[in-house]
């Protein structure tokens, strides 16, 4: 273990971090939250707008449910994209002997998870855009999406995996006493953890549906009886699959080494508490959707920030058995750099809210021009 360590500390950056690290943990949990939240609606509005695309063939409310789905999934995937890049930029500045290493041994992969990713956004702009009023064909590219989302959730899911196992890096690098470089193998991969990120997927498309009958609530040019129906199949979808993720979670908490004493962790209690809470609280929203919607929105984002947290805590634990902290990280402290990022930071929060306080109002049907 000691030898370990060793390796491990060398193996980090020797320009040190430009900023107490606490920082860098602390951002990577809040982005992958919400690189998670866009990851789940995602595959979670995709895999509805296939069902709907086969079930609209006989149900006219599914035919318009999957197409509004289908547009939504190619936005959010961009943004699942786009908040991914966070989280991998923060997991490469802290954990980067882990990051690299689990990289390296899987280097096709590493590659072909860009690959997976362009080719779901190409299918699945062409089942969007090409389905039209005949919702007949083009189910074929929605399926295809559906499997490279799949592919790219394995290959990730592994690579983290990996990356918390150091003692079995040499037994996956060597072939007998040859180095095997050809980093064409996932070496480990825990179905019960990544279950644990793709099951919420439905239960958070289902708040999606929760929180898109009480937008458009306010619109007189909008079917009622739709709405409503959308948010019943939102709402039932939410509870059953929260059911269903805490029946997950105690199975991945079964596959944990027991030396870790994962069990009795705060942040593990935390995190189940609050989910107990969405799960009570969805119970509640069962009568009334559309009413619900923002509270229940708003206590599952909670639970996911705190499934992030203990995400992030048992990695510590993991890697806390090498003698490894991020908080001994050298720290070569750059306020100039740190200055810069979160002014630009902030800057572009400022200039994105605009846009989306505008489209927020017009989606709504309010009146934005001040009565001109
Ligand atoms: C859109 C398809 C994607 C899916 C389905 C997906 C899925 C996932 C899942 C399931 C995890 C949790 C893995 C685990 O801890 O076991 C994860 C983590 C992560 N993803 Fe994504 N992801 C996607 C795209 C991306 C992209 C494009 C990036 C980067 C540009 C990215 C960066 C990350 C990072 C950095 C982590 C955390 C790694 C760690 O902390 O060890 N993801 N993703």
């Amino acid at each position: 273990m000691t030898n370990m360590a060793t390796i491990l500390n060398s193996m980090r950056d020797p320009m040190g971090v430009p900023f107490y690290p606490w920082m860098f943990q602390a951002l990577m949990v809040l982005t992958f939250a919400l690189h998670i939240i866009f990851v789940n609606l995602v595959i979670g509005g995709a895999s509805l707008a296939m069902y709907g695309h086969i079930k609209g063939k006989e149900e006219p409310k599914w035919k318009r449910l999957s197409a509004t789905l289908a547009r939504a999934s190619t936005v959010n995937l961009s943004l699942a994209i786009v908040l991914g890049v966070a989280p991998l930029l923060f997991v490469q500045v802290i954990y980067d002997p882990f990051w690299y290493f689990s990289n390296v041994l899987s280097g096709w992969w590493a590659m072909g998870f860009l690959l997976f990713i362009c080719i779901a956004f190409l299918a699945l702009y062409v089942f969007y855009l090409k389905r039209g009023e005949n919702i007949e064909g083009y189910g074929f590219f929605g399926a295809i999406a559906l499997v490279m989302l799949a592919l790219t959730a394995i290959t990730i899911s592994a690579l983290s995996v990996q990356s918390l196992h150091p003692e079995k890096w040499d037994s996956w690098y060597l072939i007998g006493k040859h180095m095997n470089t050809a980093g064409t193998a996932l070496h480990d991969l825990n179905i019960a953890r990544l279950l644990h990120f793709i099951v919420p997927s439905f239960a958070i498309t289902g708040i999606f549906l929760m929180l898109y009958s009480w937008y458009f609530e306010p619109r007189k040019d909008f079917d009622h009886e739709y709405l409503t129906w959308v948010g019943k199949t939102g709402a039932k979808l939410a509870l059953y699959f929260t059911l269903l993720q805490i029946v997950v979670g105690v199975w991945w908490l079964l596959t944990i080494p027991k030396n870790l004493d994962f069990l009795t962790n705060p942040a593990l209690l935390g995190g189940a508490a609050v989910g107990v809470v969405t799960l009570v609280i969805l119970v509640g929203a069962q009568k009334n959707p559309q009413k619900q919607a923002i509270p229940v929105a708003f206590v599952a984002f909670l639970a996911v920030l705190a499934m992030s947290i203990t995400r992030e805590v048992l990695r510590m634990e993991y890697l806390g058995k090498f003698n490894y902290s991020i908080y001994t990280y050298k720290l070569n402290l750059d306020w100039g750099s740190t200055f810069l990022f979160f002014a630009t930071f902030v800057m572009g929060l400022i200039v994105i809210s605009y846009p989306i306080i505008i489209a927020f109002k017009l989606g709504r049907g309010t009146d934005v021009t001040g009565g001109e």
